[in-house]
């Protein structure tokens, strides 16, 4: 399985922060909004990932994660001309796919919670095995916002719907999505929604209608953020800061994710580190066991 992670975007939402800025480098906390979806596919084991940028931002994106060797990772890049749509990423993302299933994903997703990876990990394992579509449910107050999963008591999928003004239930599609092959195909399928985007719950849609499609759903145990608001940016900023303050322990560092997964050596992991040996980072980095 390969990963893509979305991005481009106008981050509208954030202006005026975003005007001469791409919000993907904006921080979280202590880190680049990048690194947390990033660090989520490395804790998945995928090591092949394409980031689909907007035409200004390649040279930025490159100058912050070249090609991912430094992280024992092969990283690729791909420009999206103009903010069509989530779906658009995948039939960018072909060549890159190639015969692969892919696990999707939106760059300004930050995933917290015990057993996260395990649950993910489940869901790569299910479509590398038996294919179709598999996503996730989290419960909010303001469904309005984002794509939408309805059930009935037996917990099959009833409707899926892009930000309804009346939603039939609670529960938002977030931003980590795993796909077989034929995802390519069903992106290309996917026509502009009336607010003129392709969607990427039109692409989810399909596999239900063709039966493909897996919901599970993530309990109160799990920190979700969609931080492209500015509250929503501010708080998932300010439960980075409270967890990792707690624990001593980083959220979204990249490198110590590619040492722990054995990408890097010691000597590769001092290497990085060296260069930010001023800084707090570089420090942890310098102590990690
Ligand atoms: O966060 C989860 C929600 O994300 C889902 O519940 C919705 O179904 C889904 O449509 C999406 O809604 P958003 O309105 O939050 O999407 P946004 O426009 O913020 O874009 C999500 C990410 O994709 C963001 O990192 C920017 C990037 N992007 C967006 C567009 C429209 C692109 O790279 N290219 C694009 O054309």
């Amino acid at each position: 399985m390969k990963a893509i992670i979305l991005a481009g975007g106008s981050g509208t939402r954030l202006y005026p922060v975003t005007q001469a800025i791409n919000k993907h480098f904006l921080p979280i906390y202590n880190k680049p909004m990048i690194y947390y979806p990033l660090s989520l596919v490395m804790l998945l084991g995928l090591r092949e990932v394409l980031f689909i940028v907007n035409p200004g931002d390649i040279d930025t994106f490159k100058r912050l994660l070249g090609d991912g060797s430094h992280l024992g990772m092969h990283i690729e890049y791909k420009v999206q001309e103009s903010p069509n749509g989530l779906a658009e990423g995948l039939v960018l993302g072909e060549e890159f796919i190639g015969g692969d299933n892919v696990c999707y994903m939106l760059g300004d997703n930050v995933f917290f919670g015990h057993d996260l990876v395990k649950i993910m990990a489940q869901a790569k394992k299910e479509i590398n095995k038996h294919g179709g579509a598999y996503v996730f449910g989290y419960y909010v107050k303001d469904p309005e916002r984002f794509g939408i999963v309805e059930f009935n008591e037996k917990g099959d999928v009833l409707s899926l719907e892009e930000k309804p003004k009346e939603p039939k239930s609670n529960f938002a599609v977030v931003g980590m999505y795993f796909y077989d092959n034929k995802v390519i195909e069903i992106a290309k399928g996917v026509k502009p929604s009336d607010r003129g985007e392709l969607e990427i719950t039109s692409v989810n849609q399909e596999y239900l209608n063709r039966g493909e499609l897996k919901v599970k759903l993530l309990g109160r145990g799990f920190a979700w953020f969609d931080a492209g608001t500015h509250d929503s940016f501010l708080e998932a900023g300010e439960f980075v800061s409270t967890i990792e303050n707690k624990t001593g322990l980083m959220i979204g560092c990249v490198e110590e994710i590619a040492y722990k997964n054995g990408w890097i050596d010691r000597e590769q992991l001092i290497e990085l580190a060296k260069f930010l040996e001023k800084t707090e980072y570089g420090r942890y980095l310098l102590e990690l066991e």
